[in-house]
């Protein structure tokens, strides 16, 4: 019988735990993937402390930002061969195992083809980060030249800033605090703001509102917070998983007739994946990451939860135990 590590999670608000798998086979329809990299989202929240989330049961190992390699194909794959360098992302970790593990096995359908020029340890994020940012900067209704806020300088965080600016928006990053300022800038913002010295909303107002924030801090308070700063038919798109609810008059929509929008890439066909990764390449948009060994995933999310990972955690595979 041949082993793998894999990291769980067997109950809501259980640990991370470092176990010995079967090495899965793929049934019908399926391909067993070897894991190469696989991104630490602030999304496997939902998997660590538990979430109403139709298709997720324990206990489940987490990972939806994944590239590997195809292993094995299951009777009835078409177009796809071994050997060729995959990416897959939510609901892989979710609703059924992902890439905190050697091996992972899905369905021939959810792959997308990784080209050549794309690392994986660096194309990994784009399977859900850059995805998620990317799909909903270009469906935002913002044209070249608008303002666009991103909120929160995280794993999306920071894809979204390069984003925003390679699509030709006035880039504008808001963090907490001003370590993350000179980083951002690089990345693309024009205007970095630090909402503990200065108040947000006026500093957009300044520019005449922003047409777009995208946020992307899982806090309802920091959202409830910007929906002042928008311009004239502006609009708060919301990527975050938040519980508590947001705060807002309808007067503060009227005023500006201003509008919120939640916004998650599983709507947005097949292609997107695909989308994000050429536009990635063809616009030279990669995330910055750290790497650890699966072994390594208590540190990782924690740097993560504490905003001090620069900026998405990625979780390399030693070679499979047999
Ligand atoms: N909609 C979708 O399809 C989708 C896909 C992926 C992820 N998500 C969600 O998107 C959110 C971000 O994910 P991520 O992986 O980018 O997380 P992350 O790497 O932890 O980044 C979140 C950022 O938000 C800011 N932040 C954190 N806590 C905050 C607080 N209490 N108040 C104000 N700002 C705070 C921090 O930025 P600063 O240090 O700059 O302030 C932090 O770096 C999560 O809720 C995740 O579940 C949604
Ligand atoms: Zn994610």
């Amino acid at each position: 019988m041949k082993l793998m590590k894999a990291i769980q999670v067997t109950a809501p608000g259980g640990k991370f735990e470092l176990v010995q798998r079967e090495i899965p086979e793929p049934a019908e329809g399926q391909v067993r993937v070897k894991v190469l990299a696989c991104g630490v989202c602030h999304g496997d929240v939902l998997v660590k402390n538990g979430g109403h989330y139709p298709g997720l049961a324990y206990p489940r190992i987490p990972g939806h930002e994944i590239i590997g390699v195809i292993e094995n194909l299951g009777t009835g794959v078409t177009g796809y061969e071994i050997g060729q360098r995959v990416g897959v992302g939510w609901p892989a970790g979710i609703t059924y195992d992902g890439g905190f593990a050697e091996y992972m096995i899905t369905v021939a359908t959810e792959l997308t083809l990784i080209p050549e020029e794309l690392n994986e340890i660096e194309g990994a994020p784009l399977l859900c980060a850059g995805l998620t940012t990317f799909d909903a900067l270009r469906n935002s209704g913002a044209r070249p030249g608008d303002v666009v806020a991103i909120q929160g300088v995280g794993g999306l965080g920071h894809l979204a800033i390069q984003y925003a600016y390679k699509m030709g928006f006035k880039t504008i990053a808001i963090s907490r605090g001003s370590e993350k300022q000179e980083l951002a800038k690089r990345l693309g913002a024009q205007i970095f703001i630090d909402t503990e010295s200065t108040e947000a909303t006026n500093e957009l107002l300044k520019l005449g509102g922003a047409k777009v924030i995208l946020v992307t801090a899982p806090n309802n308070k920091a959202i409830s917070d910007l929906i002042n700063g928008l311009s004239i038919d502006g609009k708060i798109m919301i990527v975050a998983g938040v519980d508590e609810p947001i705060s807002v008059v309808t007067g503060q929509l009227l005023a500006g007739r201003r509008s919120m929008q939640g916004w998650i890439p599983i709507y947005s066909g097949p292609n997107a994946k695909k989308d994000t990764i050429d536009f990635s390449l063809l616009t030279n948009v990669r995330p910055l990451i750290e790497t650890f060994p699966l072994e390594q995933i208590d540190f990782a999310f924690e740097k993560m939860l504490n905003a001090k990972v620069r900026f998405r955690a990625v979780l390399t595979m030693g070679e499979a135990t047999k």
